[in-house]
């Protein structure tokens, strides 16, 4: 039998074509001159796995969704953000990477300068998607859901920034696990559990139970994703990762199999794992595509 990282989750594979669709349309919805949007296409088009946009769209699968272009707006503000992030992750001044999702970063084809400035226009791209009417067939999505969606971005993106300063500031250190599990939570953890409930909130109101069920949902999947990331810059190949495997260590990064071993880590991103799973029951079968994608991030390879 092949296992889900052979065939991948169907869940994901939709999501991959759907967004890679709406991504390009978003793109064409904007005036950018040269080079600036080669680099943007670069950071945005070529490869990705696409979990958020995915975890958006399962979400927001949850029960009959009459806001649906608000849910696919919100895919793709989610992922012109988290590549916004990754252009920036990659800088010289950050993690100075050469390889990204299988291609030279963003700096090393288009230059320092207009990798900052690509991850620029992404950032304040994505808030425009959001409040646009891209994708709407129907009467416009209320502006109450709009709002808390924007919310939802802003206060993510916030607590990316701050994650990823704590994560320079943590090289070559050793810090205790509750201050790592803290840098995890923000530079990844939030984005991730943004693209649920951003989804959520198109279908739910604030005192449906549901919304603390997805909250913990995606806090619980979105630390988990950061530590099996540590976990797979060791195991994995720089083929396979698309970006440069080994890094971590090179520069001493904090991360969770420094911290406290490479079994360990394995063992608490199932623990993450069960309580995300935990979190679902909540759903019964509507949760269907939402557990797909939650046991491909388990075993994914890259
Ligand atoms: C990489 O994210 C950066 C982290 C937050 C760990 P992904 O593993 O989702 O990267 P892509 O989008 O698939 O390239
Ligand atoms: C990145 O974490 C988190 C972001 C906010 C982009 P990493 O620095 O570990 O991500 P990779 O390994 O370069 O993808
Ligand atoms: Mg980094
Ligand atoms: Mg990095
Ligand atoms: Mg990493």
């Amino acid at each position: 039998m092949s296992s889900l990282t052979d065939v991948q989750a169907h869940a994901l594979t939709e999501a991959q074509n759907r967004i890679q669709q709406d991504l390009l349309t978003a793109l064409d919805a904007f005036a950018i001159p040269e080079p600036l949007k080669g680099a943007v296409h670069h950071a945005v088009m070529l490869g990705g796995k696409r979990v958020r946009p995915a975890l958006c769209y399962a979400a927001g699968a949850l029960k009959q969704n009459p806001n649906a272009a608000a849910v696919r707006r919100a895919a793709v503000a989610i992922e012109f953000i988290h590549c916004y992030s990754l252009a920036h992750d990659d800088l010289p001044c950050m993690d100075n990477d050469l390889l990204r999702r299988g291609q030279p970063t963003c700096h090393v084809a288009f230059g320092e300068d207009t990798a900052l400035l690509a991850g620029d226009i992404l950032q304040s791209m994505a808030f425009e998607i959001l409040g646009s009417r891209l994708f709407d067939q129907g009467p416009a999505v209320e502006a109450s859901i709009v709002l808390k969606q924007m919310q939802i971005l802003a206060t993510a993106s916030s607590k990316m920034v701050n994650g990823q300063v704590l994560d320079l500031q943590a090289e070559g250190k050793k810090i205790t696990q509750d201050a790592l599990e803290n840098i995890h939570r923000n530079k990844t953890g939030a984005l991730i559990t943004a693209a649920v409930m951003m989804a959520a909130v198109t279908l739910f109101e604030g005192t449906d139970q549901a919304i603390p069920k997805l909250r913990e949902y995606g806090q619980a999947i979105g630390l988990a994703f950061q530590v099996q990331d540590d976990i797979l810059d060791i195991v994995s190949e720089t083929e396979v990762l698309g970006k440069t495997a080994g890094k971590d260590q090179q520069v001493e990064k904090s991360t969770y199999p420094a911290l406290m071993g490479l079994e360990q880590a394995k063992a608490y991103a199932q623990d993450l794992h069960n309580q995300a799973i935990g979190a679902l029951a909540y759903f019964g079968d509507k949760a269907e595509q939402l557990s797909q994608i939650t046991q491909f991030l388990l075993s994914r390879k890259s």
